[in-house]
């Protein structure tokens, strides 16, 4: 089967995108709109508010009837919405984001999680195949690595145990995705390990609309700069750390959804290693490019800055794009959270033609005109 991808333009392809109304989503949905891609959202809104669709129709200028933008209201669980969805659209490839994503909830409702991730995965993957797609992006985390040996973190570096049940559907997942392949190569598979994503479109329109109080760092700090909460926690000063907290690699959300627009072009081949192989990460899958040219295969890529900054770091930067002082109290290590973890971005850089553009404080700014606009998020908007 020829790869949909190969030679064809941007306006010509189908793009499938699961779990599309959430937070990286939204945003990879509005990039592939403004470079004329075709989507269609399949999200059951269990995590997601459908006023998010009105806002990517402002950012993008799309009418309220123009076909370019379909929604499916449906669980990647419901086979028969699934079959419907595919016989409907020409899809020529998945990105891959529905799933549940909160770490601590996770360890409350283990089956919950893996029922939802890892089987609705299942069932998306063999409609898919069913209906000859066979391209997917899937939406990875760095949590994979678990607990690093070093930083900053190659795509090679061993995959550790995940310290959650959603940290393992990511790996199991890995996993399927790769077998998937091994088992028929007519497969194009890109493996996206995100490291923190954090900030919003610069419209202020689309953002991080977490339920309840959030589980993350930076909506947190956004919800006290605008005053819904008190202070912030920091989740242990003791680390072995430049200044004792947790450092990560926060990347923009904005940055990250043009990775996936890059994985796409890698996928038609329109990058990458200069023999056109086949290139994978820690697995070292080889195989012949298609006859068509194309290549197939596990395409494995970290999607960070490379930077690492402290919970305090964060803070500051907060402070600075929002022009106040952001109370915060040091309390006990969180289970399960590891003391510093960056990425190495060279394969992504090489290979995909991506690094991100943006740095902490741009993210916090676009962040900080995201909340301070929609104090409720998308909440009574
Ligand atoms: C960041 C840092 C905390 C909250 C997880 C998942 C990852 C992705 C993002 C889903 C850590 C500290 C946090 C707070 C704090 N998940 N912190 N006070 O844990 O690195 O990554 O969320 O999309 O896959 O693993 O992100 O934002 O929770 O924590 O001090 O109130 O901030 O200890 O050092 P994390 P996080």
């Amino acid at each position: 089967m020829a790869n949909r991808l190969l030679g064809k333009q941007a306006q010509d392809t189908t793009v499938l995108v699961t779990g599309g109304a959430g937070f990286i989503g939204s945003h990879t949905v509005v990039e592939l709109l403004q470079r004329g891609y075709n989507v269609v959202v399949l999200d059951d809104l269990s995590n997601a508010n459908p006023v998010v669709f009105d806002r990517i129709r402002q950012i993008t200028g799309l009418a309220a009837d123009d076909p370019q933008l379909a929604f499916v209201e449906a669980s990647i669980l419901d086979r028969a919405a699934l079959e419907r969805t595919f016989s409907t659209f020409p899809i020529d490839v998945i990105i891959h984001f529905a799933g549940f994503k909160a770490v601590g909830e996770s360890v409350e409702k283990p089956l919950e999680y893996y029922w939802n991730n890892v089987a609705g995965t299942l069932v998306l993957l063999d409609v898919a195949r069913q209906h000859g797609v066979k391209n997917i992006v899937f939406s990875s985390s760095a949590t994979v690595y678990g607990e690093p040996d070093s930083v900053p973190l190659t795509e090679a570096a061993p995959k550790h145990n995940a310290t959650n049940p959603y940290g393992q559907t990511k790996s199991m997942l890995e996993q399927i995705l790769t077998d998937t392949y091994i088992g028929d190569d007519e497969w194009n598979v890109v493996l996206l390990r995100y490291f923190n994503p954090i900030g919003a479109h610069d419209s202020g329109l689309i953002g991080e609309d977490p339920k309840g109080i959030p589980n993350n760092l930076l909506p947190y700090v956004a919800q006290v700069a605008v005053g819904k909460l008190e202070r912030v926690g920091v989740f242990g000063d003791d680390y072995p750390t430049p200044d004792g907290t947790g450092v990560r690699d926060y990347v923009h959300v904005v940055d990250l959804a043009r990775g996936h627009v890059a994985a796409l072009g890698w996928m038609a081949g329109a990058s990458g290693t200069p023999d056109g192989g086949v290139v994978a990460g820690d697995a070292s899958i080889s195989g012949p490019a298609a006859a068509d040219g194309t290549r197939r295969g596990v395409g494995i890529f970290n999607l960070g800055t490379g930077n690492g900054s402290s919970v305090i770091d964060v803070i500051h930067a907060f402070e600075r794009a929002c022009g106040q002082s952001i109370p915060y109290e040091v309390k006990p290590r969180r289970a399960g959270d590891i003391a510093e973890n960056y990425a190495a971005v060279d394969k992504a850089r090489e290979q995909l033609g991506w690094q991100a553009a943006y740095d902490l404080d741009r993210m916090c700014e676009d962040g900080w005109r995201w909340q301070s606009n929609n104090p409720n998020g998308f909440e009574g908007a």
